[in-house]
Protein backbone atom coordinates (compact mmCIF):
# COMPACT_ATOMS: atom_id res chain seq x y z
CA UNK A 1 0.00 0.00 0.00
CA UNK A 2 1.53 2.90 -1.13
CA UNK A 3 1.02 6.07 1.18
CA UNK A 4 0.87 9.57 1.07
CA UNK A 5 4.43 11.58 1.31
CA UNK A 6 4.88 13.10 4.61
CA UNK A 7 3.98 16.89 5.33
CA UNK A 8 1.19 16.33 1.95
CA UNK A 9 -2.49 15.25 2.31
CA UNK A 10 -5.62 14.47 0.62
CA UNK A 11 -8.14 16.87 0.50
CA UNK A 12 -11.41 14.74 0.79
CA UNK A 13 -14.77 15.41 -0.36
CA UNK A 14 -16.68 16.57 2.41
CA UNK A 15 -13.47 19.25 3.50
CA UNK A 16 -13.58 19.95 -0.02
CA UNK A 17 -16.55 21.77 0.30
CA UNK A 18 -15.80 24.31 3.22
CA UNK A 19 -12.52 25.34 0.94
CA UNK A 20 -14.74 26.05 -2.61
CA UNK A 21 -16.95 28.27 -0.14
CA UNK A 22 -13.41 29.93 0.96
CA UNK A 23 -12.05 30.56 -2.40
CA UNK A 24 -16.00 31.53 -3.93
CA UNK A 25 -15.82 34.11 -1.06
CA UNK A 26 -12.15 35.21 -1.60
CA UNK A 27 -12.87 36.12 -5.08
CA UNK A 28 -15.96 37.67 -4.85
CA UNK A 29 -15.11 40.02 -2.27
CA UNK A 30 -11.22 40.76 -3.62
CA UNK A 31 -13.09 41.24 -7.32
CA UNK A 32 -14.97 44.00 -5.58
CA UNK A 33 -11.70 45.37 -4.84
CA UNK A 34 -10.44 45.54 -7.67
CA UNK A 35 -8.50 42.26 -7.95
CA UNK A 36 -7.81 40.01 -10.95
CA UNK A 37 -7.26 36.74 -10.76
CA UNK A 38 -3.37 34.83 -12.09
CA UNK A 39 -2.21 31.69 -12.62
CA UNK A 40 1.51 31.34 -12.33
CA UNK A 41 3.29 27.79 -12.86
CA UNK A 42 3.97 25.54 -9.97
CA UNK A 43 8.21 25.27 -10.52
CA UNK A 44 10.18 28.22 -11.88
CA UNK A 45 14.20 28.85 -11.74
CA UNK A 46 15.65 28.08 -8.48
CA UNK A 47 17.31 31.96 -9.19
CA UNK A 48 14.33 33.71 -8.97
CA UNK A 49 13.25 32.26 -5.29
CA UNK A 50 16.71 32.61 -3.98
CA UNK A 51 17.20 36.22 -5.36
CA UNK A 52 13.88 37.55 -4.47
CA UNK A 53 12.99 35.57 -0.96
CA UNK A 54 16.52 35.96 -0.17
CA UNK A 55 19.83 33.19 0.38
CA UNK A 56 20.14 33.66 3.79
CA UNK A 57 16.40 32.60 4.60
CA UNK A 58 14.92 29.36 6.37
CA UNK A 59 13.04 29.04 3.01
CA UNK A 60 16.04 29.27 0.60
CA UNK A 61 18.65 27.48 2.54
CA UNK A 62 16.42 24.56 4.37
CA UNK A 63 12.91 24.31 3.07
CA UNK A 64 13.07 24.30 -1.12
CA UNK A 65 12.31 21.20 -3.22
CA UNK A 66 15.15 22.00 -5.39
CA UNK A 67 15.92 19.62 -8.08
CA UNK A 68 17.86 19.42 -11.47
CA UNK A 69 15.39 18.51 -14.40
CA UNK A 70 16.85 15.72 -16.93
CA UNK A 71 19.05 18.90 -18.88
CA UNK A 72 20.74 20.01 -15.62
CA UNK A 73 18.70 23.32 -15.03
CA UNK A 74 18.04 24.10 -11.50
CA UNK A 75 14.24 24.46 -10.80
CA UNK A 76 12.07 24.99 -7.72
CA UNK A 77 9.03 23.93 -6.58
CA UNK A 78 7.15 27.53 -5.20
CA UNK A 79 7.54 28.19 -1.83
CA UNK A 80 5.47 31.21 -2.30
CA UNK A 81 3.73 33.09 -4.70
CA UNK A 82 4.70 36.72 -4.97
CA UNK A 83 7.89 36.05 -6.37
CA UNK A 84 6.06 34.66 -9.57
CA UNK A 85 3.63 37.15 -9.57
CA UNK A 86 6.79 39.98 -9.80
CA UNK A 87 8.58 37.77 -12.55
CA UNK A 88 5.05 37.36 -14.79
CA UNK A 89 4.33 41.28 -13.79
CA UNK A 90 7.85 42.01 -15.72
CA UNK A 91 7.82 39.52 -18.27
CA UNK A 92 4.23 40.70 -19.45
CA UNK A 93 5.70 44.09 -19.42
CA UNK A 94 1.71 44.36 -17.58
CA UNK A 95 3.13 47.75 -15.85
CA UNK A 96 2.82 49.16 -19.32
CA UNK A 97 -0.57 48.51 -19.90
CA UNK A 98 -0.65 50.40 -16.14
CA UNK A 99 1.52 50.58 -13.46
CA UNK A 100 -1.66 49.49 -11.05
CA UNK A 101 -1.93 45.82 -11.22
CA UNK A 102 -3.99 44.20 -8.75
CA UNK A 103 -3.80 40.37 -8.89
CA UNK A 104 -4.43 37.35 -6.59
CA UNK A 105 -3.84 33.70 -6.96
CA UNK A 106 -5.24 31.15 -4.90
CA UNK A 107 -2.64 27.75 -5.16
CA UNK A 108 -0.41 24.82 -3.89
CA UNK A 109 3.20 25.85 -2.55
CA UNK A 110 6.22 23.84 -1.07
CA UNK A 111 8.16 23.99 1.64
CA UNK A 112 9.98 21.59 3.14
CA UNK A 113 9.23 22.48 7.26
CA UNK A 114 9.08 19.53 9.47
CA UNK A 115 5.13 18.59 9.25
CA UNK A 116 3.24 19.34 12.48
CA UNK A 117 -0.53 21.00 13.18
CA UNK A 118 -0.92 23.40 10.92
CA UNK A 119 2.06 23.21 9.15
CA UNK A 120 2.49 20.99 5.99
CA UNK A 121 4.76 20.41 3.04
CA UNK A 122 2.21 21.31 0.17
CA UNK A 123 0.24 23.67 1.79
CA UNK A 124 -2.07 26.48 0.15
CA UNK A 125 -2.08 30.02 -0.34
CA UNK A 126 -4.63 33.32 -1.01
CA UNK A 127 -1.88 35.49 -2.29
CA UNK A 128 -2.59 39.44 -3.41
CA UNK A 129 -0.41 41.71 -4.46
CA UNK A 130 -0.69 45.09 -5.71
CA UNK A 131 1.76 46.61 -7.85
CA UNK A 132 2.55 50.57 -8.97
CA UNK A 133 0.82 52.39 -5.59
CA UNK A 134 3.18 53.84 -3.13
CA UNK A 135 0.37 55.37 -1.08
CA UNK A 136 0.05 53.86 2.54
CA UNK A 137 -4.00 53.92 1.32
CA UNK A 138 -3.54 51.03 0.18
CA UNK A 139 -1.53 49.46 2.66
CA UNK A 140 -4.56 50.20 5.13
CA UNK A 141 -6.97 49.06 2.04
CA UNK A 142 -5.48 45.60 1.64
CA UNK A 143 -5.35 44.81 5.52
CA UNK A 144 -8.98 46.07 5.35
CA UNK A 145 -9.44 43.56 2.67
CA UNK A 146 -7.72 40.56 4.51
CA UNK A 147 -9.96 40.97 7.82
CA UNK A 148 -13.34 41.83 5.70
CA UNK A 149 -12.86 37.91 4.50
CA UNK A 150 -11.85 36.81 8.27
CA UNK A 151 -15.21 38.61 9.17
CA UNK A 152 -17.05 37.06 5.96
CA UNK A 153 -15.82 33.48 6.67
CA UNK A 154 -16.59 34.47 10.80
CA UNK A 155 -12.97 33.69 11.79
CA UNK A 156 -12.64 35.47 14.97
CA UNK A 157 -9.77 35.07 17.70
CA UNK A 158 -7.36 37.19 15.29
CA UNK A 159 -4.76 39.61 15.88
CA UNK A 160 -3.01 42.11 13.33
CA UNK A 161 0.62 42.73 14.23
CA UNK A 162 1.95 45.62 12.20
CA UNK A 163 5.52 47.22 11.80
CA UNK A 164 7.50 49.05 9.31
CA UNK A 165 11.13 47.90 8.05
CA UNK A 166 12.33 50.63 6.86
CA UNK A 167 13.62 51.50 3.42
CA UNK A 168 17.30 51.16 2.19
CA UNK A 169 18.06 54.87 3.57
CA UNK A 170 17.36 54.13 7.29
CA UNK A 171 17.86 50.49 7.77
CA UNK A 172 21.39 50.13 7.18
CA UNK A 173 22.06 52.64 10.68
CA UNK A 174 19.76 49.98 12.07
CA UNK A 175 21.39 46.99 11.12
CA UNK A 176 24.66 48.49 11.70
CA UNK A 177 23.61 48.95 15.58
CA UNK A 178 21.59 45.41 15.63
CA UNK A 179 25.23 43.54 14.69
CA UNK A 180 27.08 45.19 17.03
CA UNK A 181 24.64 44.21 19.99
CA UNK A 182 25.07 40.71 17.94
CA UNK A 183 28.58 40.53 18.02
CA UNK A 184 28.26 41.10 21.98
CA UNK A 185 25.79 38.36 22.48
CA UNK A 186 27.82 35.93 19.65
CA UNK A 187 28.41 33.32 22.47
CA UNK A 188 24.34 32.88 23.55
CA UNK A 189 23.05 32.95 19.81
CA UNK A 190 21.71 29.50 18.12
CA UNK A 191 23.59 28.05 14.91
CA UNK A 192 21.46 29.83 12.70
CA UNK A 193 21.67 33.20 13.99
CA UNK A 194 25.73 33.15 14.54
CA UNK A 195 25.98 32.57 10.74
CA UNK A 196 23.84 34.80 9.72
CA UNK A 197 24.57 37.82 12.17
CA UNK A 198 27.10 39.65 10.11
CA UNK A 199 24.90 39.15 6.56
CA UNK A 200 21.34 39.02 7.52
CA UNK A 201 20.69 40.89 11.30
CA UNK A 202 17.03 41.11 11.23
CA UNK A 203 16.48 37.54 10.98
CA UNK A 204 18.14 37.56 14.16
CA UNK A 205 14.77 39.18 15.37
CA UNK A 206 12.54 36.81 14.38
CA UNK A 207 14.41 33.51 15.92
CA UNK A 208 12.17 31.24 17.92
CA UNK A 209 15.05 30.02 19.80
CA UNK A 210 14.94 30.81 23.41
CA UNK A 211 18.65 31.41 24.38
CA UNK A 212 17.93 33.67 20.91
CA UNK A 213 14.95 35.46 22.23
CA UNK A 214 16.39 36.34 25.65
CA UNK A 215 19.66 37.58 23.90
CA UNK A 216 17.59 39.65 22.18
CA UNK A 217 15.44 41.00 24.44
CA UNK A 218 16.83 44.38 24.67
CA UNK A 219 17.26 45.25 20.90
CA UNK A 220 16.71 48.30 19.59
CA UNK A 221 13.32 48.66 17.39
CA UNK A 222 13.50 49.48 14.02
CA UNK A 223 10.78 52.18 14.78
CA UNK A 224 13.41 54.14 16.97
CA UNK A 225 15.78 54.55 13.46
CA UNK A 226 12.99 55.11 10.24
CA UNK A 227 13.70 57.82 8.28
CA UNK A 228 10.83 60.69 7.71
CA UNK A 229 9.41 59.37 4.65
CA UNK A 230 9.29 56.05 6.25
CA UNK A 231 7.69 57.00 9.73
CA UNK A 232 5.27 59.58 8.08
CA UNK A 233 4.01 56.30 5.97
CA UNK A 234 3.88 54.54 8.71
CA UNK A 235 1.48 56.93 10.57
CA UNK A 236 -0.29 56.93 8.02
CA UNK A 237 -1.20 53.88 7.37
CA UNK A 238 -1.81 52.85 11.10
CA UNK A 239 -4.56 56.04 10.82
CA UNK A 240 -6.33 54.85 8.04
CA UNK A 241 -6.37 51.47 9.35
CA UNK A 242 -8.04 53.01 12.20
CA UNK A 243 -10.35 55.07 10.01
CA UNK A 244 -11.74 51.60 8.64
CA UNK A 245 -11.94 50.01 11.85
CA UNK A 246 -9.45 47.64 11.83
CA UNK A 247 -8.15 46.68 14.87
CA UNK A 248 -3.87 46.30 15.07
CA UNK A 249 -1.28 45.79 18.10
CA UNK A 250 2.15 47.36 16.84
CA UNK A 251 4.61 44.91 17.02
CA UNK A 252 8.19 45.85 16.97
CA UNK A 253 9.93 43.03 16.82
CA UNK A 254 7.88 42.08 13.80
CA UNK A 255 10.46 41.04 10.73
CA UNK A 256 8.79 38.32 8.57
CA UNK A 257 10.99 35.19 6.82
CA UNK A 258 11.22 36.81 4.02
CA UNK A 259 14.57 39.46 2.91
CA UNK A 260 12.10 41.20 -0.08
CA UNK A 261 10.04 43.52 2.77
CA UNK A 262 10.14 47.59 2.94
CA UNK A 263 8.34 49.49 5.35
CA UNK A 264 5.03 48.04 6.02
CA UNK A 265 5.15 44.05 7.50
CA UNK A 266 2.33 42.70 8.98
CA UNK A 267 0.86 39.06 10.34
CA UNK A 268 -2.41 38.06 11.44
CA UNK A 269 -1.82 35.60 14.44
CA UNK A 270 -4.42 33.33 16.06
CA UNK A 271 -4.28 31.83 19.66
CA UNK A 272 -6.50 28.71 17.74
CA UNK A 273 -3.83 27.08 16.02
CA UNK A 274 -1.25 26.17 19.11
CA UNK A 275 2.47 26.69 17.66
CA UNK A 276 1.57 27.81 13.98
CA UNK A 277 -0.19 31.47 14.72
CA UNK A 278 0.55 33.06 11.52
CA UNK A 279 -2.49 32.95 9.52
CA UNK A 280 -1.80 35.49 6.99
CA UNK A 281 1.62 37.60 6.36
CA UNK A 282 2.32 40.32 3.86
CA UNK A 283 4.19 43.74 3.79
CA UNK A 284 5.35 45.97 1.35
CA UNK A 285 8.08 44.94 -1.23
CA UNK A 286 9.53 48.27 -2.89
CA UNK A 287 12.44 47.42 -4.26
CA UNK A 288 11.80 44.05 -5.89
CA UNK A 289 10.07 44.55 -8.77
CA UNK A 290 13.51 46.38 -9.90
CA UNK A 291 15.96 43.88 -8.41
CA UNK A 292 14.21 41.19 -10.66
CA UNK A 293 14.95 43.49 -13.72
CA UNK A 294 11.37 45.29 -14.32
CA UNK A 295 11.36 49.24 -13.86
CA UNK A 296 11.50 50.74 -10.67
CA UNK A 297 7.92 49.99 -9.37
CA UNK A 298 6.68 49.98 -5.93
CA UNK A 299 4.61 46.92 -4.63
CA UNK A 300 2.96 45.56 -1.43
CA UNK A 301 0.50 42.34 -1.00
CA UNK A 302 -0.01 39.37 1.30
CA UNK A 303 -0.48 35.44 1.14
CA UNK A 304 -2.99 33.74 3.67
CA UNK A 305 -2.67 29.99 4.78
CA UNK A 306 -5.87 28.19 3.90
CA UNK A 307 -4.71 24.99 5.58
CA UNK A 308 -5.08 27.29 8.38
CA UNK A 309 -7.50 29.46 7.77
CA UNK A 310 -10.02 26.54 6.90
CA UNK A 311 -8.73 24.25 9.61
CA UNK A 312 -10.24 27.36 11.80
CA UNK A 313 -13.31 28.18 9.44
CA UNK A 314 -14.38 24.69 9.72
CA UNK A 315 -15.80 24.93 13.80
CA UNK A 316 -18.38 27.88 12.04
CA UNK A 317 -19.32 26.14 8.46
CA UNK A 318 -19.65 22.72 9.01
CA UNK A 319 -22.81 21.74 6.67
CA UNK A 320 -21.39 22.57 3.48
CA UNK A 321 -21.88 19.89 2.00
CA UNK A 322 -24.21 19.52 -1.12
CA UNK A 323 -27.27 17.50 -1.02
CA UNK A 324 -29.59 16.50 -3.98
CA UNK A 325 -32.57 17.84 -4.62
CA UNK A 326 -34.26 14.66 -5.43
CA UNK A 327 -33.47 10.97 -5.20
CA UNK A 328 -35.46 8.45 -7.50
CA UNK A 329 -36.25 5.57 -6.32
CA UNK A 330 -36.27 2.68 -9.37
CA UNK A 331 -38.33 -0.46 -9.23
CA UNK A 332 -37.85 -2.77 -11.77
CA UNK A 333 -36.25 -2.75 -15.35
CA UNK A 334 -38.22 0.11 -17.58
CA UNK A 335 -38.46 2.44 -14.17
CA UNK A 336 -34.71 1.96 -14.09
CA UNK A 337 -34.04 3.35 -17.58
CA UNK A 338 -36.82 5.81 -17.06
CA UNK A 339 -35.25 7.11 -13.96
CA UNK A 340 -31.57 7.12 -15.73
CA UNK A 341 -33.34 9.15 -18.40
CA UNK A 342 -34.65 11.91 -15.85
CA UNK A 343 -31.42 12.28 -13.49
CA UNK A 344 -29.25 12.63 -16.43
CA UNK A 345 -31.62 15.49 -18.29
CA UNK A 346 -32.12 17.28 -14.76
CA UNK A 347 -28.56 17.21 -14.19
CA UNK A 348 -28.07 18.67 -17.64
CA UNK A 349 -30.50 21.91 -16.88
CA UNK A 350 -28.86 22.41 -13.69
CA UNK A 351 -30.90 20.06 -10.77
CA UNK A 352 -28.68 17.55 -8.70
CA UNK A 353 -30.78 14.57 -8.69
CA UNK A 354 -29.56 10.91 -7.21
CA UNK A 355 -30.80 7.43 -7.63
CA UNK A 356 -29.55 3.89 -7.39
CA UNK A 357 -28.25 1.59 -10.82
CA UNK A 358 -28.18 -1.83 -8.74
CA UNK A 359 -31.98 -2.20 -8.43
CA UNK A 360 -31.97 -2.90 -4.72
CA UNK A 361 -35.06 -3.08 -2.41
CA UNK A 362 -37.34 -0.09 -2.17
CA UNK A 363 -36.22 0.20 1.88
CA UNK A 364 -32.50 0.42 0.92
CA UNK A 365 -32.81 2.69 -1.97
CA UNK A 366 -35.01 5.23 0.93
CA UNK A 367 -31.87 4.37 3.14
CA UNK A 368 -29.87 5.96 0.65
CA UNK A 369 -31.95 8.60 0.22
CA UNK A 370 -31.77 9.60 3.45
CA UNK A 371 -28.38 9.31 3.34
CA UNK A 372 -27.42 11.24 0.92
CA UNK A 373 -29.68 14.07 2.42
CA UNK A 374 -32.36 14.29 -0.75
CA UNK A 375 -35.43 16.41 0.01
CA UNK A 376 -37.73 14.25 -2.17
CA UNK A 377 -37.64 11.11 -3.24
CA UNK A 378 -39.57 10.25 -6.48
CA UNK A 379 -40.67 6.54 -6.13
CA UNK A 380 -41.19 4.89 -9.39
CA UNK A 381 -41.92 1.77 -9.93
CA UNK A 382 -43.07 -0.77 -12.96
CA UNK A 383 -46.33 -0.28 -11.94
CA UNK A 384 -46.65 3.06 -10.97
CA UNK A 385 -44.78 3.97 -14.63
CA UNK A 386 -47.87 1.58 -16.26
CA UNK A 387 -50.68 3.77 -14.67
CA UNK A 388 -48.53 6.93 -15.83
CA UNK A 389 -48.38 8.62 -12.17
CA UNK A 390 -45.62 8.12 -9.83
CA UNK A 391 -45.28 9.46 -6.19
CA UNK A 392 -43.20 12.36 -5.21
CA UNK A 393 -42.58 12.09 -1.24
CA UNK A 394 -41.33 15.07 0.65
CA UNK A 395 -38.50 13.62 3.08
CA UNK A 396 -39.51 16.52 5.69
CA UNK A 397 -43.22 16.38 6.60
CA UNK A 398 -43.31 12.94 5.18
CA UNK A 399 -46.42 13.87 2.64
CA UNK A 400 -46.70 11.82 -0.36
CA UNK A 401 -48.68 13.27 -3.77
CA UNK A 402 -48.68 11.62 -7.15
CA UNK A 403 -46.90 13.20 -10.27
CA UNK A 404 -47.60 12.21 -13.94
CA UNK A 405 -44.71 10.60 -15.28
CA UNK A 406 -45.93 12.70 -18.85
CA UNK A 407 -43.16 15.93 -19.34
CA UNK A 408 -41.97 14.80 -15.63
CA UNK A 409 -38.62 16.46 -16.41
CA UNK A 410 -40.15 19.43 -17.45
CA UNK A 411 -42.57 18.98 -14.18
CA UNK A 412 -39.40 18.80 -11.74
CA UNK A 413 -37.43 21.14 -13.62
CA UNK A 414 -40.38 23.30 -12.32
CA UNK A 415 -40.37 22.87 -8.81
CA UNK A 416 -37.10 22.38 -8.44
CA UNK A 417 -35.09 24.91 -10.11
P1 LIG B 1 4.72 33.73 4.54
O1 LIG B 1 4.59 34.40 5.86
O2 LIG B 1 5.95 32.92 4.30
O3 LIG B 1 4.59 34.87 3.44
O4 LIG B 1 3.47 32.81 4.28
C1 LIG B 1 2.16 33.30 4.38
C2 LIG B 1 1.28 32.34 5.15
O5 LIG B 1 1.35 31.03 4.56
C3 LIG B 1 1.71 32.09 6.59
O6 LIG B 1 1.22 33.12 7.44
C4 LIG B 1 1.05 30.76 6.88
O7 LIG B 1 -0.30 30.94 7.26
C5 LIG B 1 1.11 30.05 5.55
N1 LIG B 1 2.19 29.05 5.58
C6 LIG B 1 3.50 29.25 5.40
N2 LIG B 1 4.18 28.09 5.48
C7 LIG B 1 3.27 27.13 5.73
C8 LIG B 1 3.33 25.71 5.93
N3 LIG B 1 4.49 25.04 5.86
N4 LIG B 1 2.19 25.03 6.16
C9 LIG B 1 1.00 25.69 6.22
N5 LIG B 1 0.87 27.03 6.04
C10 LIG B 1 2.00 27.73 5.81
C11 LIG B 1 4.67 34.65 2.10
O8 LIG B 1 4.66 33.57 1.58
C12 LIG B 1 4.70 35.92 1.30
N6 LIG B 1 4.79 35.56 -0.11
C13 LIG B 1 3.45 36.75 1.57
C14 LIG B 1 3.43 38.00 0.76
C15 LIG B 1 2.72 38.22 -0.37
N7 LIG B 1 4.13 39.09 1.00
C16 LIG B 1 3.88 39.97 0.06
N8 LIG B 1 3.04 39.44 -0.79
Amino acid sequence: MIQLIRGFKDILPGEVELWQFIEKQTSSLFEDFGFRDIRIPIMERTELFSRSIGEETDIVEKEMYTFADRKGDLITLRPEATASIVRSYIQHRMYAVDQVQKLYTIGPMFRRERPQKGRYRQFYQIDAEVFGVSSPLIDAQIMFMLTTLFTRLSVSDCTAKINSLGCPNCRPAFTAGLSGLLSEKADFLCEDCSRRSTRNPLRVLDCKVPACREAMADAPSILDYLCTECRSHFDSVMRHLTIMGVSFELDRRLVRGLDYYTRTAFEIQTSLLGAQSAIAGGGRYDGLVKALGGPDIPAIGFAIGMDRLAEIAAQQHSDLCRKPKLFIAALGKISQTLAFEWVSRLAATGIHAEMDMSGRSLKSQMKQADRLGAQHVLISGDTEIENGQVLLRDMITKEQSPLPVQDIVEALRNRFA
